[in-house]
């Protein structure tokens, strides 16, 4: 076909501009620094920051106060989350600001006389909330590495939730579902309404003026605009007027901690990711540890031998998880050097048999919980600093309660604890010591923020949000551009499955795996239930010798994004 001039001119056009930022698509490339997240919105805003010469801190808390107000569902100041930062010198840190119990929790505040779970308390009503930890950790992470002013990386949080933003069809949706569901439980009755008091629809702006007033405290007060002042007056207050436990006291204690990553190889790549409390990365090191022994690469991919090894991988890392794993602040003798070691590795694979299914044994472990409503984001800089966050309010829209004068929603962590102290069933209910409730205490999470560097530089960037699912999403990920050569678009859209121990099944998602493939692993004694998708994944690959980001957003994100320049 010939083309004319004005299509000249638009190839001309697109060709330079390949050099600055360009896009499929699947994939976004850029030369000087990327935001992926669950919101183009809050991605651009990242984006902007690192223009007006911001580091990946800097984009980074400016990004998840954005989600906040435009992905509400999971971006919070609410609940809590991790950190993962790479710096451009190779060195690897890592922020935990996850919830922490209230200073009046116990391990049996969720049991009724009779010792069973009352009312979902764990997760529904204001005893599931944990004291919310997201503040605390981007203003320590900025005080330390953030480069531009705390004020101006809250100042497009507070311009949007004050001037609005369009509703898109996906917030839209779940505003219909959040509002209609539940009387009983309303999510602050006029959260999602307009002035005339109807939902806004999509194509309208929605603004929220209760939120922008709370982010205008953070952003003059920094982390002391939300854990003391009239906003800690009205968290306690609230609090106590629904049946909550959250004191003034415990905002005033509440304090990130700077940890370091959990490390691992594999195939001269080195993976760093997130420590306990979060189980994440002690299984991602883990499972990444037994592909390597089992010379994972080697093995076709989607074949009946992959899904095998996955699998069996994935139980023995969760049984693990469940075994050990807790807040390291009260778990000081938990086994991790021995976890994430090689020789580790090769005695947990040998009891593998190739041709059929372990068992898993009811007296072991595995963790039931894990709310599916987390988000993560990926971020790197011009200076080739990266960073990887994952925060969360546990369920979707956390525990759908909050203050109408604070204009945010409260998490419902509490449940990522074993509710039951010494119960453990078959369905996967566990009740281990090392994630028992007490005061001040990190419930155990799944998230599983991770930096995979190549001689220092950032390689990969991912996380994912999805409960339990997290790890064996980012583990499935990493191994696919690892040791399958993948695109981070195709890596990410991938056919992924889920083992989490207890139950003894895996999950796999619908019309990805074939009849054939199925069939075979059900006569090794898998048992295999389709589910429609696992994870939300966001990527960022970097290619050194072409000096240039590749970013991707998982399809099944329906707002969600790259942005780069
Ligand atoms: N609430 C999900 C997690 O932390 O794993």
């Amino acid at each position: 076909m010939k083309t004319n001039f004005i299509q000249k001119v638009a190839i001309g056009c697109s060709v330079l501009l390949l050099f600055f930022v360009s896009t499929t698509q699947a994939q976004t490339y850029a030369e000087n620094g990327m935001v992926v997240s669950d919101n183009v919105i809050a991605s651009q805003v990242g984006v902007d920051i690192l223009k007006k010469g911001g580091n990946a801190i800097d984009a980074a808390v400016a990004t998840a106060f954005a989600l906040e107000v435009t992905h509400p569902e999971a971006g919070n100041i609410g609940g809590g989350g991790f950190i993962v930062y790479l710096n451009s010198e190779g060195e690897v840190t890592t922020f935990d600001f996850r919830e922490k119990a209230p200073l009046a929790a116990s391990p049996t505040m969720f049991l009724d006389e009779n010792g069973k779970i009352k009312n979902n308390s764990n997760h529904q009503g204001l005893l599931a909330v944990g004291v919310p930890g997201t503040v605390a950790g981007l203003y320590q992470a900025h005080q330390k590495y953030g480069k531009l002013p705390w004020a101006d990386l809250v100042k497009p949080s507070v311009e949007l939730a004050k001037e609005g933003f369009t509703m898109s069809y996906g917030l839209y949706n779940a505003a219909v579902r959040m509002t209609d569901r539940d009387p009983s439980e309303d999510i602050m009755k006029n959260y999602f309404r307009g002035e005339n008091g109807q939902i806004v629809k999509p194509g309208e702006t929605w603004k929220q003026p209760a939120l922008a007033k709370t982010l205008k405290e953070i952003q003059k007060h920094g982390r002391d605009g939300f854990y003391k002042g009239w906003v800690a007056q009205e968290i306690e207050d609230y609090m106590k007027a629904n049946g909550g436990i959250i004191t003034k006291e415990d905002l005033e204690k509440y304090e990130a901690v700077e940890r370091e990553p959990v490390k691992g190889t594999f195939n001269g790549y080195d993976i760093y990711s997130m420590p306990p409390p979060s189980s994440g990365g002690v299984a991602l090191i883990e499972m990444m540890n037994l592909m390597e022994e089992a010379n994972i690469s080697e093995v076709e991919f989607n074949s009946t031998a992959y899904v095998h090894l996955v699998a069996e991988a994935m139980r023995r890392a969760f049984a693990d998880r469940a075994e050990f794993l807790g807040d390291p602040d009260f778990n000081l003798d938990m086994p991790l050097d021995r976890l994430l070691s090689k020789e580790f590795a090769k005695t947990r694979f040998e009891n593998l048999d190739m041709t059929k299914a372990s068992i898993s044994d009811p007296a072991q472990f595995g963790h039931p919980y894990g709310g599916d409503n987390t988000t993560h984001f990926s971020v790197v800089d011009k200076d080739g600093n990266a960073i990887s966050l994952t925060y969360t309010l546990e369920n979707s829209y956390g525990v759908k309660m909050g203050s109408s004068k604070l204009g945010f929603i409260f998490n419902n962590e509490m449940g990522d604890f074993n509710p039951v102290p010494g119960e453990t069933t078959t369905t996967g209910q566990i009740g281990s010591d090392p994630n028992l409730v007490a005061p001040e205490k990190r419930m155990l999470s799944s998230m599983t923020p991770t930096i995979v560097a190549k001689d220092g530089k950032p390689y990969l960037v991912i996380g994912s949000p999805g409960g339990r699912t997290i790890i064996n999403t980012v583990f499935q990920t990493v191994l696919n551009v690892l040791a399958y050569d993948m695109r981070i678009d195709r890596a990410i859209e991938a056919m992924k499955i889920h083992h989490q121990w207890l139950p003894d099944r895996i999950l796999y998602e619908v019309n990805l795996l074939s009849p054939d493939t199925r069939e075979a692993l059900e006569k090794m004694g898998h048992s295999l239930t389709p589910t429609t998708n696992i994870g939300v994944l966001m990527g960022i690959t970097y290619d050194a010798s072409k000096k240039l980001y590749t970013g991707a957003s998982d399809s099944s994100s329906e707002d969600g994004g790259a942005r780069g320049y």
